[in-house]
Order: structure tokens, then sequence, then C-alpha cells
């Protein structure tokens, strides 16, 4: 059942969007990695955000969960925005250290980064 919220515009402004400055996207399998061990990242990338309070009304980064960026191999695989900072074998130790490192101190976690691809500015507005 879907969950029901008032409108859009007001689910957007409940987590933030507006004050984003990283979103952080976790593929939970199947074909990189196992699906129980995809979740078991995925729950503990939701927890620890909280616990941080790095997601929220207040920003300033939002997670999105997925079941395939594509890569497919090496899971669970994350990317990361606006760097376009693609990480490998995101286990829940691996996802602190994203957390600390890249989304609260902005430094690329060079060890469990595989490939990059930092997005041009926006040239368009709303
Ligand atoms: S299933 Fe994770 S990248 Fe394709």
């Amino acid at each position: 059942m879907a969950k029901t919220r008032t409108t859009p515009e007001a689910a957007a402004a409940s987590f933030g969007v507006g004050k984003l400055t990283r979103h952080l996207f976790v593929c939970t399998g199947p074909d990189c990695v196992d699906p129980e061990v995809g979740l078991e990242t995925w729950a503990y990338v939701k927890r620890r955000m909280k616990e941080l309070n790095l997601a929220g009304a207040d920003g300033p980064a939002y997670r999105t969960r997925c079941s395939c960026l594509r890569i497919c191999t090496g899971g669970p695989i994350a990317v990361v925005y606006p760097e376009g900072t693609w990480y490998r074998g995101v286990t829940p130790e691996n996802a602190e250290r994203i957390l600390q490192e890249h989304i609260i101190g902005g430094r690329v976690v060079p060890d469990l980064c595989f490939a990059r691809n930092v997005l041009p500015p926006s040239t368009g507005s709303l």
C-alpha cells in the first residue's frame, strides 16, 4: 500500500530538499551483492544518517536505496553526488567511513572509490 503524504512539496520540504548538499544512492542488489547483505548496509545507512542528523528537514544529505546502478559487481555499490563519486564494497563498516569522511568531511574515500564523474553546475532554474 502506498504511503499517504500531503503533497509532493510538503514531502520534499520534510526531507530537506532545497537545503541538500549531498545525495547518497545505495544499491542493495541483486547482481552486485546478495540482497540480504545489501539490505544490511541500507539499514545501517538509514540508522546512522538519522543518528548523525544528516537527513531531515534541515538536510544536509539525502539517501536513496536503488536496485541497480548498472555496475553489478563488487557491491554494495554506492554513488555520492554532486561529486559523482562511485564506491564499491559498501559494507556497514565502509558506509560509516563514507558518511564520516565524505558526507560529513567532504573528502572522497580513495580506497573505496573506483570511478568519478563530477556533474557540471546547473545552468537552469525552476
Ligand atoms: S545490482 Fe547493484 S549495481 Fe547492478
